[in-house]
This record gives C-alpha cells, structure tokens and sequence, in this order.
C-alpha cells in the first residue's frame, strides 16, 4: 500500500502512522522526524532547516524533494509505504508523482484526518515528546509518571515549533500552502479519503484501519 496520510498539524498523522506501518509492515516516512533527527545530529541539513521549523515555515521545497527521493528508493519502501507531513506544497505533490511515476509506481490512497483548529491549537500546546520518538498529550495521553517517557525513561522535551506563536504559523502556513493540495488530489482523481480526526486516538485508528481494509488494496 502506498499512502500519503494528510492533515494540519497536531491532527494526528504520526500516532496514526505509527500503529498503521506495525499493523500493515510497512515503514513510516515522516519528513518532520528526519529534518529533527538531522537536527539532533547537527548535519549541515539539519542546521539548515532549524530556522524554519523553530518558526513553523516550510523548508524550502528542493531540499524535501530530495530527502522524499531518497528514502522512498530504499528497498524497505518497496512494498509500500506511509508518507506522514509530505507532500505539503503543490511542487512537492508534483515530485512526488514524477518519482514514484520513475519507480513504475503510484499512490493508492491519500488519508486526510480532519481535525477542528481549537482542539489541534490544544493538542499541539500538550503535547510533549521522548528523544525515542515516542509522543504524548499531557490530558488526551499522558505519560504513566509525569514528564518521564513510558517506553525509556528520559525526560520528556516540548517541540520548540508547539510554542504559541509557531503553532497559529503553522495552521496559517497549512490553510495556504497545504490545504490547497486537496483539491488537487480531488483533480487528479485520487481515492482521498477523509476521517474525523476528533475522535479518540483508538476510534481514529479503527476508521483508518476500516477505510484501508476496504480498498482491498495489494502489496505494490
Ligand atoms: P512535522 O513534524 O510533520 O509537523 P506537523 O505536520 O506540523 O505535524 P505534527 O507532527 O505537529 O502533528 P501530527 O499530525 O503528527 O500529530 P501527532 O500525532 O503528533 O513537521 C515539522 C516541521 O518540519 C514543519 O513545520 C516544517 O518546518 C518541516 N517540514 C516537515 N515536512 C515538511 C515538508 N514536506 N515540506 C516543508 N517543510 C517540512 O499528535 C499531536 C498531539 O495530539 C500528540 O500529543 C498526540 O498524543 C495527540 N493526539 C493525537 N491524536 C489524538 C486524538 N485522536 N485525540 C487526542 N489527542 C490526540
Ligand atoms: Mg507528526
């Protein structure tokens, strides 16, 4: 199954993204993690992106063109895949179909959760992350022991982009450069199926899970 999971942020497209690729086997290619892995391990890239994911801009397009290349010509990909935050901008949706055009393959579905601003503004605020990946909701999902991750026991950091002001940027810079991609997937007659993305974390994934079984779609 080749899937881009689509929606604004804070809708929930990486706990989503998680339990799909265990469920289905297949990986998880989230643009966001590999820009904060880089950064973490301080490579060129990532000191280069840091200023506009502190600031909740978009970097720059022939940067995420090429990452998206590489990790998607990895032989894990090749029974399909799950891209979480890519694409966000109508050049990168174009490479995207030129790419995967190059591979002999093509998206089967694009999944957008749909979420309220005032309950993604909420989430976003609590949310609270583990240097492991895992990520929490200090109300909707909280850690077993305060600011201590339940899978390895480091504290536990807030996103410096889930601070006020980057978050109202990021759902301006999603309502003008992202949202527009829906009608474009809706042009190209693509299956784009939507969920409510409001629902508990379970009854989301549940929906998905429905959705995709649904299709009856093959490895490809
Ligand atoms: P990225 O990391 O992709 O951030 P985002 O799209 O802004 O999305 P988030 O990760 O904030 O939200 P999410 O939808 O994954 O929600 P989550 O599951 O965490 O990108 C970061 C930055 O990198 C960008 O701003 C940009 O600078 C750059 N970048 C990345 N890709 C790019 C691209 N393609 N082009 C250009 N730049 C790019 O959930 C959020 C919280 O809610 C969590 O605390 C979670 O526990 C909780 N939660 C989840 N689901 C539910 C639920 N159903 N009910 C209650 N709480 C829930
Ligand atoms: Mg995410």
């Amino acid at each position: 199954m080749n899937i881009v999971l689509f929606g604004p942020p804070g809708s929930g497209k990486g706990t989503q993204a998680k339990m799909l690729a265990e469920k289905y086997r297949i990986p998880h290619i989230s643009t966001g993690d590999i820009l904060r892995d880089n950064l973490k391990r301080k490579t060129k890239l990532g000191l280069e992106a840091k200023s506009y994911m502190d600031k909740g801009e978009l970097v720059p397009d022939d940067v995420l063109i090429g990452i998206t290349k590489d990790r998607l010509s990895q032989s894990d990909c090749a029974s399909g895949f799950l891209l979480d935050g890519y694409p966000r901008t109508l050049p990168q949706a174009d490479a995207l179909s030129k790419i995967l055009n190059a591979m002999g393959k093509k998206l089967d579905v694009v999944l957008n959760i749909d979420v309220p601003d005032d309950e993604l503004i909420k989430r976003l605020a609590g949310r609270r992350m583990c240097v492991c990946g895992a990520s929490y909701q200090i109300v909707f999902n909280p850690p077993k022991q305060e600011r201590i991750c339940d899978l390895c026991g480091n504290t536990l950091y807030h996103r410096d982009d889930d601070k006020e002001e980057a978050i109202m940027n990021r759902l301006d810079v999603y309502k003008h450069q992202t949202q527009p991609l829906i009608n474009y997937y809706t042009k190209e007659g693509m299956m784009l199926l939507t969920v409510n993305g409001a629902a508990g974390i379970s009854e989301v994934f549940d929906e998905i899970c429905r959705l995709l079984d649904n299709l009856k779609i093959g490895d490809s």
